[in-house]
């Protein structure tokens, strides 16, 4: 599927009744599913007052990391930057944390309720260079419309 064909999937999803972490699985299900690139596909929220993150719905092969602290590998850099952080080759960072050695790039894209970075939406692919920048502005839009939800 295209991302255009994707969007009113991702909009219908996020109105359904179901709670919140039933919809946002359905959204990492719908994303994993419909595009080749996207091989794991979880969001991390920061946990209540502390500088970490928590592993929050994800579709993919199980993490260890259910905690990241601020500033650690790509997700704990979006919690402080604010930015999105786009990897082509994960090999090449300093500053990563690996979940599977099957992973070849990464993409994390804040999002932000009330001006504030709350969470983010975390793709790893098997595919080295996948994310373009019509990838960022599809992944900001699911951002933009979860945020509404929470
Ligand atoms: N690679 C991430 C950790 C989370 S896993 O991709 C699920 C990072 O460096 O922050």
């Amino acid at each position: 599927m295209t991302f255009t064909q994707i969007k009113p999937l991702v909009i219908e999803i996020l109105s359904e009744k179901s709670s919140v972490n039933v919809r946002l699985l359905r959204i990492c299900q719908l994303l994993e599913r419909e595009l080749d690139h996207h091989n794991w596909v979880g969001f991390y929220f920061k946990n209540g007052d502390k500088n970490e993150l928590k592993l929050g719905p994800y579709v993919g092969a199980p993490t260890d990391h259910t905690i990241i602290p601020f500033g650690k590998g790509i997700c704990g850099q979006v919690a402080i930057s604010n930015k999105n952080f786009v990897v082509p080759d994960v090999s090449a960072q300093d500053n990563y944390i690996a979940c599977s050695i099957t992973v070849k790039a990464e993409i994390v894209i804040p999002i932000f309720v009330k001006g504030k970075n709350i969470g983010q939406i975390d793709i790893d692919s098997n595919t080295p260079d996948p994310f373009t920048d019509e990838d960022e502005r599809f992944l900001e839009f699911v951002c933009e419309q979860v945020s509404r939800i929470l």
